[in-house]
């Protein structure tokens, strides 16, 4: 990920809009962020992190917290960035929770936090993948960069106090940061897949140990040796009992077969008794029979002359209904007659009726036509009416322009005369700009004319205890002086008192030579005392005060210097100052607060002029746009005006054809109405009566030709029912039967036929059946005799009892063989699988230990992996620690195991040459362990790039670190940063440390001040 641009407002300490144009700077540059103490360096890098993630960079500061107070309320939050990752264009903007004004009223509203991600794919807007969601933006971010905030933190930038956390990390968290910059939770994924199946493994091992016990125990068994023990024993005794329960079911089957037998012919017994009964009942019936048999035979005879009955029954029959028919038919001619004469003068009638049709049919075509005239009229007058609306709203909409061009002019020249004025005003803001320029400046040097002045009060106070000093200090040395005169005085009546001693009356003196000696010194108690000592110590004294006095006299002139520069500074000072040195810094801020509230209501009023002008222009093209429309609208006008004529008059022609009695349409259609009504009254009479006569004229042909075909038939009828007449009386006479009624008496129908014929019939094959059945019985049983089945049969019993017990054994010791058998077979089977999962296990249970480093060493398979990848890492990070350090440290991987369970194979140790031993990174001093994790990180971002991922670490921000360092060591770090730079990074140095900033051309200066801070670039 490299930064392109960072645009932020009101964010952190810098209140206004501030960009940085991180591709300013120059291809993969090495950069300086500089400036002084709470400038807003770091903020930088939280507006870089926030942009991304939505979390500030050292992770104290909480976003919400990141709008600036300097800021004015109405100006958002906000921080955007566009950024490259590999040839791909992004750009991530984001707006933390904060308040914000209301837009009616007063108040303020809480706005959520926001974020857009763009991917700008040339495009002028480019492809907005988020709009809204703080959520989907960091899920974003996170998968094309492929890393988390919290790595984010670790390996793009080194935030200030916190670069030892990388170095320190212990093998969890290394891990955690390392498999995702090398993605290598493959193999995890391998630790986990290898872990369950071998889990897998083992809980079928143990699901088939309690298999087994389960079979067992399900036989009742404690152990294999049992079961074996078991089946040995059983087989005999299973030999013994089949053997005896096959013998004892063999006497029963024996006695069983005896009873079938006596059973058998006792049954037959049965059977003969019950068919003699049966064969004498039967006998008994045979009268019955023969009276059925007469019956029939009277049946089939009559059945032979029964057509010749029927026959003449119907012809007779036929010749009664003919006879009828004919009488009826008869009536029919004479009805339908009658009926015909009426409908022939109906139709006389209403013919006479319908001459006055033809008069009619003329009056309704008249009023058919002036009925079309009306319609047209009316249409006529809908159309006038249409037109006089059109004209009369064209002429509204016109009256309406008007008026609205006249607003529009008034408001135009409103609008120019506060332009006018507002110009005018405006005039003021130059000189009130210079205004405000001064009193910033009289304001800074009135600030300094306090200082002065407090520094001269200083001065003078000063001064006041200085020469105080001075006055006791002389004091001290004239009392040493007048006590160091007196002692050598002394010493020198001292020694005078001596010389006095040797002196004798006209010897000369040795100091004046006089011979006379009128008043020589003699000792008194105090010269005595003094020696030559005491002198040099008094004198040493007197020495030291005027010492002292003659300091206490620098001093003074010292303070009195600086009083005097000072004063004349003041002087100056108030000198250009002028009038402003009369006033107070309050006074000045306040002229200050005054002249910047003027200028902000002239920048209000210029936004005003600058609304007035646009809407000067919108009015002036309104005007244009509306002028236009006027003369549409005109022309719209004059067309409805004539489109009125023309209607208007084509009605008035059209209403002159029509006669004035049928102007009124409604009456108009109620006469067309009512004529309708008669012609088609009259035109349906006529029809119907035509169509009547033709109706009867056509029931009278039918009715006359039925007639006749009905006579035809009756004649017919008379000659056939003569002749079956005669047949019947022959055939009667013929017949064995008296009469007509003998005759209907003998008659028996098929099923009466049918059922005497069956009775007969069954009863002659049951007498037969039970003869045949009766004499076999008879010769079966001719030598044999009934048998006592009952002694038998108890016998049978008492030997059924003692089979069964005997099976009951049998079977209960063959079920107890087969399920041991079983249970052994299903021993062999288990125990085969239980040798496949073993060996399994031995495979998969290994591989698992190992992968997931529970064995000795304790190194996961992907730690192995990542601990050959941080070897790499620290090779590259060894070379830069050992230019850093002149020779001395190497950062090595920690070979030794954790303690206890700790997952171990992550850990760093520093190789410190001067001892030649290993030790722990944490014994590191500050500017070391600084060195250190700057190594790591860069090695680290030299893995990862050549490392076939797809995450680019090719930018990091190294916050403070530098000022831990002594001077060599910063020129070995930086040298190593300038060499960095060639291998494509981007490297960003937050220092206030001025060596950096005399050493680094490109950077980026963050200025404070009471207002806020703000950026500058330099390339
Ligand atoms: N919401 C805010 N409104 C105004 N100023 C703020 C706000 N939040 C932080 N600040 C101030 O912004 C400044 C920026 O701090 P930052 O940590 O960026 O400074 P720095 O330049 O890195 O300083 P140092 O050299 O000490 O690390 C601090 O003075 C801080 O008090
Ligand atoms: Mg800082």
């Amino acid at each position: 990920m490299t930064p392109l641009k960072l645009r932020l407002q009101a964010f952190g300490p810098f209140a206004g809009k501030e960009e940085i144009d991180f591709t300013a700077l120059g291809s993969n540059p090495l950069f300086l962020i500089n400036g002084p103490t709470g400038a807003g360096k770091s903020a930088i890098l939280d507006a870089i992190c926030f942009a991304l993630y939505g979390q500030t960079a050292g992770a104290d500061r909480d976003p919400q917290q990141m709008r600036c107070d300097h800021a004015s309320e109405e100006v958002l939050c906000e921080v955007s960035l566009e950024f490259m990752l590999g040839n791909k264009r992004y750009a991530i903007w984001r707006s933390p929770i904060q308040e914000r004004p209301r837009t009616r009223g007063e108040g303020v509203t809480i706005k959520r936090a926001e974020a857009k991600l763009w991917y700008l794919d040339g495009s002028d807007e480019g492809v907005l993948w988020v709009s809204k969601s703080v959520n989907d933006a960091t899920n974003h971010i996170n998968t094309l960069l492929g890393i988390g905030v919290e790595q984010f933190r670790q390996v793009m930038i080194l935030p200030q106090d916190k670069f030892r956390e990388l170095l320190m990390a212990d093998s969890k968290d290394r891990e955690s940061i390392f498999s995702q910059l090398f993605e290598t939770h493959i193999y995890k994924q391998i630790e986990n897949k290898l872990k369950e199946q071998a889990s897998g493994i083992k809980q079928a091992v143990e699901l088939h140990q309690s298999k087994v016990r389960g079979i067992l125990e399900g036989a009742n068994l404690d152990c294999r040796e049992q079961l074996n023990i078991e089946i040995e024993s059983l087989i005999p005794a299973l030999f013994q009992a089949k053997s005896e329960k096959d013998q004892a079911h063999g006497e029963v089957q024996k006695q069983q077969s005896e009873i079938d037998k006596a059973k058998t012919i006792n049954r037959q017994f049965d059977e003969l008794d019950a068919k003699r009964t049966d064969l004498s009942l039967i006998n008994k019936q045979n009268n019955d029979i023969e009276v059925k048999k007469a019956l029939l035979s009277q049946a089939l005879s009559a059945q032979k002359i029964y057509h010749l009955y029927t026959n003449n029954v119907e012809c007779q029959a036929a010749y009664v209904s003919a006879s009828k028919y004919h009488e009826q038919a008869k009536l029919a001619v004479s009805n339908a007659r009658s009926q015909h004469r009426q409908a022939l003068s109906r139709v006389e009638t209403a013919k006479l009726n319908a001459g006055a049709l033809d008069d009619f049919k003329t009056q309704q075509i008249e009023l058919k036509r002036f009925s079309h005239q009306l319609t047209k009229l009316s249409d006529n007058k809908e159309r006038v009416t249409g037109a006089t609306a059109k004209l009369a709203s064209s002429s509204q909409a016109l009256e309406q322009k008007k008026c609205s061009l006249g607003a529009l002019a008034s408001e135009l020249l409103k609008k120019e005369a506060l332009v006018i004025s507002h110009t005018h005003t405006l005039e003021q803001v130059t000189p009130l700009q210079q205004a405000l320029d001064k009193l910033a400046q009289k304001h800074n040097e009135r600030s300094m004319l306090d200082a002065i002045s407090a520094d001269i009060a200083k001065c003078l106070k000063q001064q006041r205890i200085d020469q105080a000093q001075l006055d006791n200090l002389a004091q001290v040395f004239e009392k040493a002086c007048t006590i160091a005169t007196q002692t050598e005085i002394a010493w020198h009546m001292g020694q005078a008192s001596l010389l006095a001693k040797e002196l004798s009356h006209d010897k000369p003196c040795p100091v004046c030579g006089s011979k006379n000696h009128p008043n020589p010194a003699h000792e008194d108690g105090s010269n005595m005392l003094v020696s030559k000592e005491q002198v040099g110590e008094d004198r040493q004294r007197e020495t030291v005060s005027r010492e002292n006095m003659q300091e206490a006299k620098d001093t003074l002139a010292t303070i009195s210097n600086k009083l005097e520069t000072q004063q004349n500074r003041f002087a100056e000072h108030s000198q250009q100052l002028g009038q402003y040195a009369q006033m107070s810094l309050a006074q000045l801020e306040q002229q200050q607060a005054d002249i910047s509230r003027k200028l902000a209501s002239l920048t209000n009023l210029q936004l005003t002029k600058s609304k007035l002008n646009k809407r000067i222009i919108q009015i002036k093209a309104q005007q244009a746009s509306s002028t236009d429309d006027l003369l549409v609208l005109e022309a719209k006008a004059s067309n409805d005006n004539n489109a009125m004529i023309v209607a208007q008059t084509s009605a008035n022609e059209l209403a002159a054809q029509i006669p004035k009695e049928h102007h009124d349409a409604w009456q108009l259609s109620q006469s067309l109405q009512q004529l309708s009504a008669t012609i088609e009254q009259l035109t349906v009479l006529l029809r119907e009566a035509q169509t009547d006569l033709a109706k009867k004229q056509s029931s009278f042909d039918q009715a006359s030709a039925t007639q006749k075909t009905l006579l035809n038939g009756l004649h017919g009828q008379e000659i056939r029912s003569s002749k079956a007449a005669s047949d019947w009386q022959q055939a009667l006479f013929n017949s064995e039967f008296s009469d007509t009624k003998h005759f209907m008496q003998a008659q028996a129908d098929e099923s009466q036929q049918h059922a005497l014929k069956q009775a007969i019939a069954s009863y002659q094959t049951e007498l037969d059946s039970l003869n045949a059945i009766v004499k076999q019985l008879w010769q079966r049983l001719s030598n044999k005799q009934r048998s006592d089945v009952s002694s038998i049969e108890q016998g049978l019993n008492a030997n059924t009892k003692i089979s069964a017990e005997k099976d009951k054994i049998w079977r209960d010791l063959e079920a107890r063989y087969i399920s041991l058998v079983n249970v052994s077979d299903k021993l062999v089977k288990a125990e085969t699988q239980n040798e496949t999962l073993n060996q399994q296990y031995s495979v998969i249970g290994t591989l698992s230990e190992v992968a997931n480093g529970n064995t000795g060493n304790k190194v996961s398979l992907q730690r192995f992996v990542l601990s050959v990848l941080l070897d790499d890492v620290l090779i590259q990070a060894s070379q830069r620690l050992h230019i850093m350090s002149k020779g001395r440290y190497q950062l090595i991987r920690k070979e030794d195991r954790a303690k206890g369970n700790k997952a171990s194979g992550l850990e760093l140790e520093v190789h410190d040459g001067n001892t030649g031993k290993p030790r722990s990174v944490a014994t590191l001093s500050g500017g070391e362990s600084f060195m250190a994790a700057l190594s790591l990180a860069l090695g680290l971002s030299d893995v990862v790039q050549s490392y076939a991922g797809g995450i680019h670490l090719d930018t990091l921000f190294i916050d403070e670190g530098f000022g831990s360092l002594d001077s060599d060591s910063l020129d070995a770090a930086i040298r190593v940063l300038v060499d960095l730079q060639a291998s494509g990074r981007m490297i960003g140095i937050i220092s206030h440390v001025t060596e950096l900033k005399e050493q680094m051309a490109k950077r980026i200066d963050v200025h404070s001040s009471r207002v806020g801070s703000s950026i500058s670039t330099i390339a």
